[in-house]
């Protein structure tokens, strides 16, 4: 596989990674898709079953995608043919359009998001439920949604053409700290809503067993573990590609994880407590992509001034964490147009730009297939993405992964749980996971 390698950038230091991982993995999956999953019927079934598939499952899969980046410091599409030749080409591929699939939508709900900002921000909240759905109705149709789609894609491909430290890393270096102040601010005033315990209990405690073993609670589980920490689909390969070659794989990975379950936890601590005092349970379940844009703007637009501040916050807080995500579900691609046809950054950004604008446009017009396309590249195919690469590593090359480990000096102890995390646990728990989520997709297509 002939590939024309520039001299490949690094991260300033072990922080910058992090706060980068951590930026792609903090995104509109804590805040939009964590409220609708749990709300879905899995309540705190759901949150344990989260938990469980981070501790268990996404944590090996994270140190194999890590060890897979840096060990051939090279991007996705070429990374599985460095280490292990021609037939590994497809687990490129899947890792190039991935990403693609997701950043094609992704940005369309980045738009909903500029547009309820600037709407809150400027003329107000709605004033009930009927105003807010016609609000929605206005931002996700015609020129309006195509330009919030557009914008945010042309943000995304301008802070990725920076570079990784002048572009990516600084950017995240400078938000990510704003976006936990944030959020903390939101999950204290949260707190002090007459639902607020109500909302806890909703969330953490009301335990159903029977959920355990719902298909649709194991798939919301599984697709938002995998959405949630940016696994799956090559992005902590790329991002692990521009590491030295001293990091610890496994420490940064558990900081990653933590921090990105401590955000979805707290963003849990913001929209349950409001959903439950405004009793907008329902409508929170049943529409999976409006929750964030009709229930929580409706529920402030009854709270006065404090409630427009907060729905100011809520929605700057969401662009914050969506934009560090997007600028990662583009950087994959770059990368691997760089790494495999010698593209200058520049070009390769916005060639892909261009085709993201156009593979948008379906689903920024037609909420079913934006449905659908989430589904797909959002869910089954992180899983997919997910068993592949631990597959990889725990099975076709283990050796390449023992070196990452013993270069991580993690300790025998570490290595050995690792190795065996990857080779004996994670496929089989997630090939579970992926044939019943699949099952439970077919489903709902049927009916
Ligand atoms: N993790 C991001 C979120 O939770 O919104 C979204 C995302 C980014 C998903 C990158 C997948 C990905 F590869």
């Amino acid at each position: 596989m002939d590939s024309k390698i520039t001299e490949r950038e690094q991260w300033t230091s072990r922080l910058g990674f992090i706060l980068a991982a951590a930026g792609s993995a903090v995104g509109l999956g804590n805040l939009w898709g964590f409220a609708y999953r749990s709300s879905q019927g899995g309540g705190a079934a759901f949150v344990l079953l989260y938990l469980l598939i981070v501790l268990i499952v996404c944590l090996p899969v994270f140190v194999a995608e890590m060890a897979l980046g840096r060990n051939t410091m090279t991007s996705t599409l070429l990374a599985p043919v460095k280490l292990a030749g021609k037939n590994w080409y497809p687990l490129g591929i899947l890792f190039f359009i991935a990403p693609l699939g997701i950043a094609s939508y992704y940005s369309v709900i980045m738009g909903w998001t500029a547009d309820t900002l600037f709407h809150s921000l400027f003329i107000g909240l709605p004033k009930n439920l009927t105003e807010a759905e016609t609000f929605f109705g206005s931002i996700s149709t015609g020129k309006s949604v195509l330009l919030g789609h557009l914008l945010s894609l042309v943000l995304t491909a301008l802070i990725v053409s920076s570079g990784i430290k002048k572009g990516i890393e600084k950017v995240t270096r400078f938000f990510m700290p704003i976006l936990f102040i944030i959020i903390v601010v939101l999950a204290i005033w949260a707190s002090t809503l007459s639902g607020a315990w109500e909302g806890y209990k909703t969330f953490l405690f009301k335990f159903d067993f029977a959920e355990l073993t719902n298909p649709q609670t194991i798939r919301n589980a599984f697709t938002q573990a995998f959405f949630s920490l940016s696994l799956g689909i090559g992005i902590m390969v790329t991002y692990a590609s521009y590491l030295n070659r001293k990091s610890n794989l496994p420490k940064l990975s558990i900081g990653v994880a933590s921090l990105d379950t401590l955000v979805g936890l707290l963003a849990g601590f913001i929209t349950f407590p409001i959903v439950l005092t405004f009793g907008l349970s329902d409508a929170i379940s049943e529409s999976t992509v409006g929750a964030l844009f009709i229930s929580i703007p409706t529920a402030l637009g009854s709270y006065g001034a404090v409630g427009r501040i907060v729905a100011v916050a809520f929605f700057a807080l969401a662009y914050i964490a969506a934009i560090t995500s997007s600028v990662s579900l583009l950087e994959v691609p770059v990368s691997s147009l760089m790494d495999k046809f010698g593209f200058k950054r520049k070009n390769s950004v916005w060639l892909i730009t261009v085709f993201l604008f156009l593979a948008g446009i379906p689903s920024a017009l037609n909420l079913n297939i934006f449905a659908t396309v989430d589904s797909i590249f959002g869910g089954v195919l992180l899983i997919f993405g997910g068993f592949l690469v631990s597959f990889f590593m725990g099975w076709v090359v283990p050796s390449k992964f023992n070196d990452e480990l013993n270069a991580s000096k993690v300790g025998i102890k570490t290595t050995r749980y690792l190795k065996f995390m990857t080779r004996w646990v994670a496929p089989p728990i997630i090939a579970f996971g992926l044939l019943i989520s699949l099952f439970d997709l077919l489903k709902s297509w049927v009916s």
